[in-house]
């Protein structure tokens, strides 16, 4: 496909994405509190499952949570369903186009596993649909109403899945599908479980027959999943932008605790805490989220070079720095690469001259020496005496002649 057309394409769908997720999202939180808000009744008819006033543009909402009486049918009836397709539709689509169709760079990173670029696919496309389907026949099975045993068991293998994909794909690509994965199962409750009961509760109410408070149940447990999986999703969307997090070497541990704390945060949120047993576990959550993060961040920028390289005093000589950055980035980072798939240079960086060179010197640390994540999957075949060489370049205060 003619980069051009990629590049708009790219940037279309994600904006279709972005939109949708809000939507869905929103939504969802909207809902979900409402259930949490909710008031009864003292002279509560039957069926009736609370109400609640709201202020907002201008005026006031009474909602009301019932379940109808045989052949109630209201005329109008509003359903909330396409900004959940939407969003996967438009998140695959992606997928497809910057995974799939691009570069292998994107998904195979030699110094993880030396895949094609097709096993690595049939790795990430089995990993969403085996991934569900797992999921859906544990919370299909008996173990559903064994709830702590089924969410353990969930996260384990979650936890199996994260260390899995991590030492099969490049970084970014592992991150991407775990995220594509919760995506995949929160749409699949909506399409699989949430959206048939609700029909089933219209179909029984049309029939003038009596609504099935299990249908609602069910319906609720998956909606409540899905909930939970919000914050660790919208992290993982995040973390593409931040080297830092997928590029870490223990990059896996990195997302196993930014997912746990995501859900915990999402939870003391539901619950509604009481000052101060939960608003000590909140806090504690996110101190504890934030600085393991922090500790690996920090842990991996340690010293990137052995103790011997690092104690020569031989002084670096920026021109075998130069035709190393010619060699290893300078096929993409030029006003006119030559890379096959980067007819610009990627997020308009070049390190055509020295200066440029000079004044990228921090992100070219952080990207070539400490987290590995450039060149792009290791395109251009970079060393790791290549990269002590800039490290060691840095350490004598990067100069550039
Ligand atoms: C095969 C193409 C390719 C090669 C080769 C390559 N890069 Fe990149 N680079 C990219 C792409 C794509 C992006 C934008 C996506 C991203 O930031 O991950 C990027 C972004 C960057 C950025 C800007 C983003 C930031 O984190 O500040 C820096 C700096 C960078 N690369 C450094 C390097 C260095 C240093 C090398 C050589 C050791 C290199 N790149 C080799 C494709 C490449």
């Amino acid at each position: 496909m003619d980069s051009n057309l990629r590049e708009l394409f790219d940037l279309l769908i994600r904006w279709v994405h972005l939109i949708a997720g809000i939507m869905w999202i929103g939504n969802s939180m909207l809902w979900n509190w409402l259930d949490r808000n909710l008031e009864s009744r003292a002279d509560a008819p039957e069926g009736f499952e609370g109400e609640i006033w709201l202020v907002h543009s201008g005026g006031f909402y009474q909602m009301e949570k019932k379940q109808l009486e045989p052949n109630q049918m209201p005329k109008v009836l509003h359903w909330f369903k396409w900004q959940a397709y939407s969003t996967w539709m438009s998140g695959f689509a992606l997928l497809l186009l910057v995974y799939y169709m691009g570069d292998a760079s994107f998904l195979v990173d030699p110094a993880v596993a030396k895949l094609s670029h097709g096993a690595a696919m049939a790795i990430g496309l089995g990993t969403l649909a085996g991934g569900f389907l797992v999921y859906d026949l544990i919370w299909r099975s008996p173990l559903r109403t064994k709830e702590p045993i089924a969410i353990g068991l969930c996260f384990v293998l979650l936890a199996a899945i994260i260390y899995g994909l991590n030492h099969l794909l490049s970084g970014r690509a592992a991150f991407i599908h775990i995220g594509a994965l919760l995506g995949s199962i929160m749409v699949g409750n909506v399409f699989f479980h949430i959206m048939p009961s609700q029909r089933e509760l219209i179909a029984l109410t049309k029939a003038g027959k009596r609504q099935d408070a299990k249908l609602g149940k069910h319906a609720k447990q998956r909606s409540i999943h899905n909930n939970y999986m919000t914050f660790p999703v919208l992290f993982i969307m995040l973390s593409n932008h931040f080297p830092s997090t997928y590029g870490n070497s223990l990059n896996w541990v990195l997302l196993a605790v930014l997912m746990v704390s995501g859900a915990l945060v999402r939870h003391f949120m539901n619950i509604r805490f009481w000052w101060p047993h939960w608003g000590i576990a909140l806090v504690a959550t996110v101190v504890i989220g934030v600085g393991t993060t922090f500790a690996l961040m920090t842990r991996t920028s340690g010293p990137p070079v052995p103790q011997a390289a690092m104690d020569t005093q031989e002084k670096v000589d920026f021109s075998a720095v130069r035709i190393v950055i010619r060699q290893r980035c300078v096929a993409c980072h030029s006003a006119t690469p030559t890379d096959d798939q980067w007819k610009v240079p990627p997020s308009n960086v070049t390190f055509d001259t020295p200066e440029q060179i000079k004044m990228y010197a921090e992100r070219i640390k952080a990207r070539a020496v400490i987290n590995k994540t450039m060149p792009f999957g290791n395109k251009t075949g970079m060393t790791q005496e290549e990269r002590d060489l800039l490290a060691r370049w840095f350490l004598q205060g990067s100069p550039v002649q």
